[in-house]
């Protein structure tokens, strides 16, 4: 039997001509100018990033969270800090972004350590967002066993009723931040000569260098 994995072949397209496609001396400035490409170019969930993070007994896990904003050049994202990667972060802020845009043939791969934003931070934002997503932060306790949706659905309502007007925000719920040491910037080119250009933290001084495909 034929493996259907074989048809999706992707023979990358000459993008950009196969000259070389890049040439920043900042990342947080290439950072934007492919993000902004990537929005003006159509790409769903541009802000989508897959963070991975380990835990204490060195297991990784991966899962997509929303990039929020790039603040002081740290990419920030919101989460309940009791979840999984809430606790992984807590014990090892290790942890790597990745974004993947598709129709531009790019990746952005992005290591650092992770730390929780201020309060007050983490208040702003949660004042701005639709009162049934503050309703749901404190309704949903993220990663716990949860043995049928209509268990949510009735705190939703009680939490509701509980917070009439403002609904302030649950002490678990709010920002973290990565500081990135380490960011690699990949355009697909055709005969897989695709382009991979990293930027690499040394002591204040970001070093580029480029690796084979
Ligand atoms: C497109 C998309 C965006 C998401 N954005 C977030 C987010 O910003 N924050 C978050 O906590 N979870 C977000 N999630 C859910 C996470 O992927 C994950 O299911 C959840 O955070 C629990 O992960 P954990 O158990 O590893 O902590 C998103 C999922 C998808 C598919």
């Amino acid at each position: 039997m034929s493996n259907p994995l074989d048809q999706l072949r992707d023979n990358h397209s000459d993008f950009s001509k196969n000259q070389e496609a890049f040439q920043f001396t900042d990342p947080f400035l290439a950072f934007e100018t492919w993000f902004n490409l990537a929005v003006s170019s159509g790409e769903k969930e541009v802000n989508a990033m897959v963070i991975s993070t380990v835990n204490e007994a060195m297991k990784p896990s991966a899962r997509v969270v929303y990039l929020k904003e790039i603040s002081d050049q740290q990419f920030v994202f919101y989460t309940n800090y009791l979840s999984h990667k809430g606790k992984d972060l807590q014990q090892n802020p290790n942890a790597s972004l990745l974004f993947f845009w598709p129709g531009l043939e790019r990746q952005i791969r992005i290591e650092g350590t992770v730390n929780k934003i201020s309060e007050t931070e983490s208040d702003a934002y949660f004042a701005s967002r639709p009162r049934e997503s503050q309703l749901g932060a404190w309704a949903s306790h993220q990663s716990e066993p949860l043995k049928e949706m209509g268990e949510i659905t009735q705190r939703f309502k009680e939490l509701d009723q509980e917070f009439p007007g403002q609904v302030p925000r649950p002490k678990h719920w709010g920002g973290m931040a990565l500081r990135p040491t380490y960011l690699e910037f990949w355009q697909g080119q055709a005969s897989r000569l695709h382009e991979r250009v990293c930027f690499k933290l040394n002591e204040d001084e970001w070093q580029i260098s480029r690796l084979n495909p």
